[in-house]
């Protein structure tokens, strides 16, 4: 058993960090809390680029500034595309706006490390009652 895990484990960690690939997954994915989801937006700083239609955070100060505002529009995005543009901000990122990318990828950088699945749970959560406001 921990032979296997000693192959899976390095070949699943270098799957996730790979810059190319990934695959599309249909899964599950549990209900959080909104208001806890709001901390986590702001430990997290999310507010640095983006502005939150129907909510009140510091100014963002990205330099420059993220033409991305989130807000009751985010109602209409399905969970998974909320999940992916949280996980893997550059899988897709909008062809018409100046002011996303750095390079190829996004400016959105790579939140993998920095925030618990609890937390993405609560922000999908937070983002998701925007939209029901
Ligand atoms: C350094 C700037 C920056 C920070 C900080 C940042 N984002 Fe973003 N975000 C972007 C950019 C640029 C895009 C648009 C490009 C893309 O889709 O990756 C984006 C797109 C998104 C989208 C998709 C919105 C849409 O309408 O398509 C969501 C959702 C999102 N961010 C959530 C978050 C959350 C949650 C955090 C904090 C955990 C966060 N962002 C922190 C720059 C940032």
């Amino acid at each position: 058993m921990r032979r296997a895990l000693a192959l899976i484990v390095p070949v699943l960690v270098a799957v996730a960090c790979a810059p190319e690939g990934g695959e599309t997954v249909r899964t599950y994915f549990p209900d959080g809390d909104p208001v806890t989801g709001r901390q986590a937006f702001t430990e997290m700083a999310c507010y640095v680029c983006h502005t939150v239609v129907g909510d009140t955070f510091p100014e963002p100060h990205a330099s420059p500034p993220v033409p991305v505002e989130l807000g009751p529009d985010l109602a209409s995005m399905s969970r998974g595309v909320m999940v992916e543009s949280i996980i893997a901000p550059s899988h897709r990122i909008p062809e018409d706006l100046e002011g996303v990318r750095r390079g190829e990828l996004s400016r959105m950088g790579d939140y993998s490390e920095a925030m618990t699945v609890r937390q993405l749970i609560d922000i999908v959560a937070y983002l998701e009652h925007l939209g029901r406001q």
